[in-house]
């Protein structure tokens, strides 16, 4: 069994120590407030594992085997390179420090290099699942020194999430990737849940369907290849009723959405290495749009309402609430085909060598994208499939089901003013890929036009030429 050290005894690093402790480790822990280590010390006590309180730094290190191996869970940025400086000089060589916050890939690069350099490993991991998975089974993708993976490995697999008996939690490869790894998990996060609400507004908006109502379609979507656990608890969530009012604690919730950045690097990063990333994009542009709230009632005032009622324009209620499913199921299959180009045009240009399929492995159970779907993903990696999901026979096939209704859903939508980036995200991009013949011709034509860009000729490919406009 392991003994570990844990900085960080916040929500998630509490429920972390517990969860390893559960799992028969020891776990040295270090906070700023000792009496919030003792009472998870207190509430974990009968867990095989140990649950030690240390009252500082000094305490927390002498209390360690070597090599030591702490893990750090602290808010990003500022707060986790205190940290880590403090712990630089009072370590020994080969000790590892372990970064499992939402920490940017970029900032992992530098301090797995800022440590190494002085002879520590350091491991930069994220960890999706919220608290519950911290507590009963996250899913943890890591990255960084490998020679230091071996040792924190047993009991991080022991206290990550399986499927059929397979953790959630692997190492990757050097430097940032498995933050890179969980930067697009949460990128595809976020595009799955603006897909829900895109389909939640034109429920509600489009057909006039109440808060119970709505809850009983994610549930029965449950039932089908959209079964996940964001689906799960979008049934919940529309199902909850509000204590105060006796309503949907929907329609109590202010609609502005928060964010803390991960979704937007993940764009970033896609459009720095050239894949395309709509849905992830719309997502973001979506939130900062409702963060607005005030500019929006003023554009509401003056432009009118919208949406508008669309009953009808999908026919039965029974055909638009199929026609909603298999929309979603085609812009997730684009999501997926887009999050998993980014992974591999990243690990080519990092020199990283992702194991595609294991990283679709380690996203089955625990995290918050967890869905039947990543199973079926998982195989066709497995069985060979390119980066490109979408030709996997599999999702070909689901795609050409199911994008005829992403269409159907998209013009009836937009024709009643419905909000559906992120489903028209998906359709755009989908038409883009499958059209042999693009319009980028005009493109290249304007840009030698106007700046000499020069292009290449159909019947002479490979050499650059002008084109005969200023003659
Ligand atoms: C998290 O890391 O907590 C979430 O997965 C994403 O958070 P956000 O929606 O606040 O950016």
């Amino acid at each position: 069994m392991a003994h570990l050290g844990l900085i960080g005894i916040g929500v998630m690093g509490a429920a972390f120590a517990q969860n390893l402790a559960e799992e028969g480790h020891s776990v040295s822990m270090l906070d700023r407030t000792i009496a919030k280590m003792q009472a998870v010390a207190n509430e974990g006590k009968d867990l095989k594992g140990d649950l030690i309180v240390c009252a500082d730094a000094q305490a927390l290190i002498d209390s360690l085997p070597k090599p030591r191996s702490i893990l750090v869970l602290v808010p990003a940025g500022g707060p986790l390179d205190s940290v880590i400086d403090m712990l630089i000089p009072m370590l020994d060589k080969g000790d590892l420090i372990a970064d499992l916050g939402n920490s940017n890939y970029k900032n992992t690069q530098a301090r797995v290099a800022k440590l190494e350099a002085v002879g520590l490993h350091f491991l930069g991991m994220g960890i999706s699942g919220g608290a519950e998975g911290a507590r009963h089974g996250p899913s943890i993708m890591a990255g960084g020194s490998k020679d230091s993976w071996a040792r924190v490995k047993g009991p991080l697999q022991d206290a990550a999430a399986a499927f059929e008996g397979d953790p959630c939690c692997d190492w990757f490869g050097p430097g940032g990737s498995g933050h890179f790894i969980k930067m697009i998990h949460n990128g595809i996060e976020y595009g799955d849940m603006q897909q829900i609400a895109e389909t939640y507004g034109i429920m509600r908006d489009g057909l006039g369907m109440k808060a119970g109502e709505i809850a009983d379609v994610f549930k029965g979507w449950m039932k089908g290849p959209l079964n996940s656990y964001l689906i799960e608890i979008a049934g919940e969530v529309a199902a909850a009723v509000d204590p105060k009012t006796g309503g949907p604690v929907l329609d109590i919730i202010l609609d502005k959405a928060g964010q803390k950045g991960t979704g937007r690097w993940s764009v970033i990063e896609a459009l720095h290495l050239g894949t395309p990333a709509s849905l992830m994009m719309a997502a973001v542009e979506a939130r900062n749009i409702s963060a607005a709230k005030d500019s929006r009632l003023e554009m509401e005032a003056a432009f009118g309402p919208s949406p508008e009622v669309m009953i009808g324009a999908l026919g039965t209620r029974k055909a638009a609430i199929d026609a909603l499913e298999n929309a979603m199921i085609a812009a997730k299959v684009c999501a997926y085909v887009q999050g998993f180009e980014v992974l591999k045009r990243a690990s080519d240009e990092f020199e990283w060598d992702l194991d595609l399929a294991a990283i679709a492995r380690v996203w089955r159970a625990g995290c918050i994208i967890r869905s039947v779907f990543l199973d079926e993903i998982s195989d066709v990696f497995d069985g060979g499939g390119s980066s490109n999901l979408a030709l996997a026979p599999i999702f070909q096939q689901r795609l050409k089901d199911t994008m005829p209704d992403l269409q159907k859903v998209i013009v009836a939508g937009i024709s009643h003013g419905q909000q559906v980036p992120a489903l028209y995200g998906a359709l755009g991009y989908h038409n883009m890929r499958r059209t042999g013949q693009s319009t980028a011709n005009m493109i290249q034509g304007l840009r030698d036009y106007f700046g000499a860009h020069t292009f290449e000729r159909v019947d002479d490919l490979g050499v650059a030429v002008n084109g005969p406009w200023h003659d």
